[in-house]
Parts: C-alpha cells; sequence; structure tokens
C-alpha cells in the first residue's frame, strides 16, 4: 500500500484491524449508478471518466512519501467530511438509504485519515524539518482530487462545475477545505514545533496562517457566485442546475 501511494496512486484500501470496510465495498459504493444525483455530488460522477486514467494519478507528490502520506491525510478528512454532508443532505430530503451508504463510506474515510494523519504525526516526531516542508510545499501546490481532470466529452471545465455546485449546496466547499487544515495543523501540533531550521520556521508560519487566508478569499468567492448561471449537466440525466 505504501509503494503504491509514494508512486502516486489514487487508492482506497481497507486498514488493517481498523474496522474499515473492505476495498471492494468502498468502490462498489463509489461506482455504483444507483447512488443517484445526490450522492454523486459526494462521490464524484462516477459515470464520468478523464482520458486515459490520467485523473486517477496524483501529479504532485512526486514518489515523495512525506508528500504521499499528507496528500492522503488531507484527502481522506476531505472525503469524511464531504460523504458526511452528502448523509446528512440526503437525510434532509427523505432518503434514508442513501444518507446510510454516504455515513457508511464516511465512517470509513475516518478510519483511513485516522491511520495516515497517525503516520505524518510520527513523521513530525522523527522529522520535523522535512515533515514541515513537505506540508508547506504540499499545500502550496494546493490538494486537488484526482477527479481533476474528468471529462465527459463535451465540458471542458466538468470539474469545476461539479465543484462549484458541491460548494452551493454544502457537500463539500473551500470552507471545508480551510477546515481540514486547521484540523492537520491542530492534530498534529504544528504551531509547537522547535528546533526548525530557518526554512522550516518560514514553512511553519505559512502552514498555521494558511486557513485563515482560505477562509478570507472563500467569503469573496461566495459573493460572486450568487450571481452564477445554470448549466446542463450530463451526469445528472441534463438537468439543468444552478452553479
Ligand atoms: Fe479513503
Amino acid at each position: 500500500m505504501v509503494v503504491r501511494i509514494v508512486e502516486g496512486e489514487e487508492i482506497e484500501e481497507g486498514v488493517a484491524g481498523s474496522g474499515c470496510s473492505d476495498n471492494w465495498l468502498v468502490r462498489l459504493f463509489r461506482s455504483g449508478g444507483w447512488m443517484g444525483p445526490a450522492g454523486r455530488l459526494a462521490a464524484g460522477p462516477a459515470r464520468v471518466r478523464a482520458p486515459a486514467g490520467e485523473g486517477r494519478r496524483n501529479p504532485k507528490i512526486e514518489k515523495n512519501p512525506y508528500l504521499g502520506f499528507i496528500y492522503t491525510s488531507f484527502q481522506e478528512r476531505a472525503t469524511f467530511i464531504s460523504h458526511g454532508n452528502a448523509a446528512r443532505l440526503a437525510k434532509q430530503h427523505g432518503d434514508l438509504k442513501l444518507a446510510q451508504i454516504c455515513g457508511l463510506i464516511a465512517a470509513d474515510e475516518k478510519c483511513h485519515e485516522n491511520a495516515y494523519s497517525k503516520i505524518v504525526q510520527k513523521l513530525f516526531e522523527i522529522d520535523p524539518d522535512t515533515t514541515i516542508l513537505a506540508f508547506a510545499d504540499m499545500m502550496r501546490k494546493k490538494i486537488s482530487v484526482p477527479a481533476h481532470l474528468m471529462y465527459d466529452g463535451r465540458d471542458y471545465n466538468l470539474f469545476d462545475h461539479f465543484a462549484a455546485i458541491a460548494a452551493r449546496l454544502g457537500v463539500y466547499s473551500a470552507r471545508d477545505y480551510a477546515d481540514v487544515m486547521e484540523h492537520l495543523v491542530g492534530y498534529w501540533q504544528v504551531e509547537k514545533l522547535t528546533g526548525l531550521s530557518p526554512e522550516g520556521r518560514k514553512a511553519q508560519e505559512f502552514v498555521c496562517g494558511l486557513p485563515q487566508r482560505i477562509k478570507i478569499i472563500e467569503e469573496k468567492a461566495q459573493d460572486r457566485a450568487k450571481q452564477a448561471p445554470s448549466l446542463r449537466l450530463s451526469w445528472v440525466y441534463d438537468r439543468e442546475v444552478r452553479l
């Protein structure tokens, strides 16, 4: 599993002894068209695939385990949050089965997050300087989901449109992104790191201030989103949806 992450491959694994469900079960939920439009807002448009499988590759971790485990810690918490939000919305709209499915996936993602963030916690303990530099590097590149290259054959901005709708509905927004970061900064006690190199201290300062900066940018973006147009989406049966 470690090699596959460091090689830059997006994977979903059950974590031994953690009570997480097996790989195949997660994939089954993720790939099922039967989840319906609301479920796909959390899982992504399952019927849409990136060209030549490129969307399943994560190009930003450069076969570096520090970057790899920081990336997966972030990504797993983000998917835990998005599926939890989708579960809540499904319940509010009366689809209890979908709420249950999304809740189950959210719990599974939480298990993955625990495993990866504990690995990074250990990295901070034994090699704080390299780890903080990697954390800052990863955040400067921005964490983008492997699906950001997805394409349905007609919309070249498909992921941006998908993300805008998910944000407007409260499934996953830039504010959640900032919250994930804030959580990890706290969990890894980044503010309390001592004995860092001058570059390490700069990275520490950058990482600790970033969640607040993202929240300010998000507030401005929300104002712009109020005048957003509508568009027909292939992955919800050409239904017209406001961005
Ligand atoms: Fe996961």
